[in-house]
């Protein structure tokens, strides 16, 4: 029997440490090998990829892409990042996730001159080799992705100081925070249907590029609402690639890893076999596409039980059906597009098929919402229904409430305070089970 290991922190598993190499600047090859008819990953050794003998693959590894591209990084020495962000002061603490911490900086351009750049610093969580393997990841792939979004790497710290090793990252600062929070808590305004739509656009466009666009495929494996950040005009970035892999080589179907990824948004075949494709990003797609519809979370434990999983729970309010606008986010007011709701939510269950294969690859995905935001009018009354017993809970009548008394000062206060709390509840809910598998070997 297939046994999973549920763990709520990325680093909670304990790991012997394996001799890694452990660069003090530049990062070294986490690759995996070419093995069998799949590719597979020991998700404890750390390999360097040979093209030698055995290899039939005529495509770059991302490590070979990688020492092409990596002088574009700067590195950084600790002492700089201290700087700029204050000492890592909690002031300038942005946010914080499984992978580390995220501070808020400031940090000289390159040639020295001019005003200091503002950038977002991650602190990697160093425990055991896994947080090494995955700030490797991310300085390779994002040293090497070059798309509008996908958010940009400017540049990397690893020292092995006294209390251990010290990994940083240090991106382009995204001053809107990220889908996550304008979906999910209410301290942050309300996305509007063009929006949603154009977030979606720019979501699946980097997806796109990933998988079929660049010269080795990549797959994202963390694809999730919290990944997408949002720039000054709300163009959505990815982030997070501490979980990206190298697609299959040529003529293999898949690559074997261990199951990585965030409960709620991975594929369930792949969650079975540990067999990671691209489709695999596709499923996580039509996750995050419900939640725009919905507002809702993929899993949200503080919701009626039969409400819990959103995939589930949308399955009430089939699209063809006249029930279908009762599962729109009510902060959307009725401002969208009910048929282009729809073309979404069919894109949305194609992307989820059961069987991996039967999945569109993101540039269909691409057409598809763009075809669906050809509707304009934004009008997504509800159609008569076949019941009228309320489908949302008190949590959506409460916003609701809450948005018509929005002018009233004391109700703003009010509102703030909910929000903070909710911003408590969902630091300890974003705690999400990481799902972990002992890789199958192909
Ligand atoms: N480049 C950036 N610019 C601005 N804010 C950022 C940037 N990168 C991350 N953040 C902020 O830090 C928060 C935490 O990011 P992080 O990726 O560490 O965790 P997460 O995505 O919330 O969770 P997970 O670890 O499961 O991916 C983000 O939600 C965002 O608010
Ligand atoms: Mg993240």
């Amino acid at each position: 029997m297939a046994c999973f290991l549920y763990i709520r922190e990325r680093y909670g598993h304990r790991r012997q440490r394996a001799s890694a190499p452990m660069p003090s600047s530049a990062p070294m090859s986490s690759s995996t090998s070419n093995e069998g008819t799949s590719r597979s990953e020991d998700s404890t050794a750390v390999k360097q990829t040979s093209k030698s003998a055995g290899s039939v693959s005529s495509q770059p590894s991302i490590s070979e892409l990688y020492e092409e591209k990596a002088h574009n990084l700067r590195v950084f020495k600790l002492k700089e990042l201290q700087n700029a962000t204050n000492n890592f002061s909690r002031m300038l603490k942005i946010g914080e996730g499984g992978f580390g911490s995220v501070y808020k900086g400031f940090v000289k351009p390159p040639n020295g001159k001019g005003d200091n750049i503002i950038v977002a610093v991650k602190k990697l969580n160093t425990q055991g080799l896994q947080g090494h393997k995955q700030w490797l990841a991310e300085v390779q792939f994002l040293g090497v992705v070059e798309h509008p979004n996908l958010v940009k790497l400017i540049g990397y710290c690893a020292v092995d100081a006294e209390r251990g090793p010290q990994r940083m990252l240090v991106y382009e600062f995204m001053p809107n925070k990220s889908l996550e929070d304008h979906l999910f808590n209410r301290a942050y305004p309300s996305l509007s249907w063009n929006t949603r739509l154009q977030i979606a656009l720019g979501a699946a466009e980097g997806l796109a590029y990933l998988h079929e666009k660049m010269e080795v495929q990549v797959i994202y494996r963390d694809f999730k609402a919290s990944n997408v950040l949002l720039d000054e005009e709300y163009r959505p970035k990815l982030s997070d690639f501490g979980l990206a892999r190298e697609g299959p080589s040529e003529g293999h179907t898949h690559v074997t890893t261990a199951v990585m990824g965030t409960y709620g948004y991975a594929a369930p075949d792949y969650v079975e076999t540990g067999h990671l494709t691209a489709k695999s990003d596709v499923w996580s797609f039509g996750v995050v596409l419900y939640e725009i519809l919905t507002g809702r979370r993929s899993m949200e434990r503080n919701r009626p039980r039969n409400e819990q999983k959103l995939l589930d729970w949308v399955k009430k309010f089939p699209v063809d059906s006249g029930k279908f606008s009762m599962m729109m986010d009510p902060r959307l007011e009725n401002k969208y597009s009910l048929p282009a709701a729809r073309e979404i939510a069919k894109l949305a269950n194609i992307c989820l098929s059961k069987l991996a294969r039967e999945r569109p690859n993101m540039s269909e995905v691409v057409d598809g919402l763009k075809e669906a935001m050809q509707y304009e009018e934004l009008d997504g009354q509800a159609e008569p229904v076949e019941e009228t017993s309320p489908v949302h809970s008190d949590f959506e009548d409460d916003t609701t409430k809450t948005k018509k008394e929005a002018g009233l000062a004391s109700e703003r206060r009010r509102m703030l305070h909910l929000a903070k709390l909710g911003e408590n509840a969902n630091v300890v809910g974003r705690r999400r089970f990481m799902l972990m598998k002992a890789a199958n070997q192909a």
